[in-house]
């Protein structure tokens, strides 16, 4: 039998531990450690019978893990990311894959000089809904993508911002880059890669220095052209979370949250139904509405087994670090555009 891999984790709050448990059911995993700041975790791991750390940097000395996923706040992610590299160890970040586009140029330059894979947390890639309608667009299922619609809209609760870094801009909170990330990761899984965005962004309704609200156009580098509104301060359910069924955390709620249409059909994502017509059908065709075939997974448990096998070098990583900061890229377009009050290219930010 082959030997589990030894895996350790930097921060375990909500995140770090999710994954934890996740990789606790993985037979192929052995837990290797875990460094947390917070006093009181440590106590709770400890008395499971895990080795725990004050500091990162000397869990990496102490337990010489194979890889390590990293679920600090948005700012940790590169420079923790980068001392794993320098300790040997194959990092899985959660996203986003820095909270600066600096930051990440300086973890992709880090792992240039490695032999080293590295794993980007955007783990709906791994969900098998992103996966059938990836490959029923990409596939020419739709014709050509001319117009999409994306939506992230739910009302977070107040004890969410109980951690200060989720209201706090300069480490990375926002509900662009803690939400909207995910989503435009997924929108270019399926969708292609995005050429440039315009946006409005709003804090008015909470307050709080970093945005609650925004407006988005993006133009994708296929000629489609997208919308996408978010706010984590409504009382609604059209969300990834609320409408996947991927998180059990969420009440789920049988409805929508992109619609992505093409020349020969549309798609509503993530019930994948599918829209198509008689051939030249105008007006009054007829609709053929039918659903795409998927087994459901969970896509957590999905990207930990991934993350075993690419530690292994047996699998390329799905979410490499210069994908995530394709997506990075995209988001932090968001504010730069509101600012600007103009477009903004992707390719600027990432020049
Ligand atoms: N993939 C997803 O769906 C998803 C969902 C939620 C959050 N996230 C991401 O996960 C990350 C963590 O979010 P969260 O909600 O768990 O935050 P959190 O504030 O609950 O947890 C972060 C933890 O990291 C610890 N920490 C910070 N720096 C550390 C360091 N250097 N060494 C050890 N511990 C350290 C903190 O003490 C804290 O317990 C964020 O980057 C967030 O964007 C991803």
């Amino acid at each position: 039998m082959v030997n589990p891999v030894r895996i350790a984790f930097i921060g375990a709050g909500i995140m770090g531990r999710h994954h934890l448990a996740v990789a606790e059911r993985n037979p192929e995993i052995e837990i290797a450690g875990v460094a947390e700041f917070s006093p009181e975790t440590r106590e709770k791991l400890a008395a499971r019978g895990i080795a725990t750390f004050a500091d990162h940097r000397e869990m990496l000395a102490a337990v010489k893990p194979e890889g390590v996923v990293i679920s600090t706040p948005n700012a940790y992610h590169a420079p923790a990311a980068i001392d794993c590299i320098e300790a040997g160890a194959v990092p899985l970040i959660e996203k986003p894959v820095a909270d600066t586009l600096e930051a990440g140029l300086k973890l992709r330059a880090a792992l240039a000089g490695t032999d080293l894979p590295a794993l980007v947390g955007h783990h709906r890639r791994h969900n098998p809904i992103i996966a059938a309608a990836a490959a029923h667009v990409r596939g020419g299922g739709l014709g050509r993508v001319l117009a999409l619609n994306g939506m992230w809209l739910r009302r977070k609760p107040d004890e969410y911002f109980k951690e200060a870094w989720k209201m706090n801009p300069a480490l990375g909170g926002g509900t662009l880059l803690i939400n909207a990330i995910h989503d435009f990761d997924s929108l270019r899984a399926i969708c292609g890669e995005i050429e440039s965005v315009q946006a409005m962004t709003s804090s008015a309704s909470r307050g709080f220095a970093v945005e609650d609200t925004a407006a988005i156009i993006m133009r994708f580098e296929s000629g489609a052209l997208g919308t996408f509104t978010i706010s984590d301060n409504v009382v609604a359910p059209w969300c990834w979370e609320m409408t996947s069924q991927e998180d059990p955390r969420f009440a789920w709620q049988p409805e929508d949250c992109y619609v992505i249409c093409g020349t020969e059909g549309s798609l509503a994502v993530p019930t994948l139904e599918t829209w198509t017509n008689t051939p030249n059908g105008g007006r009054d065709a007829t609709f053929i509405r039918r659903k795409l075939y998927h087994v459901a997974a969970e896509s957590m448990e999905l990207q930990m087994a991934h993350f075993v096998r690419v530690i292994r070098r047996e699998e390329a990583p799905l979410v490499t670090v210069d994908s995530a900061l394709g997506t990075l890229a995209a988001t932090l377009a968001v504010p730069v555009s509101a600012q600007r009050g103009t477009a903004v290219t992707i390719a600027e930010l990432l020049a």
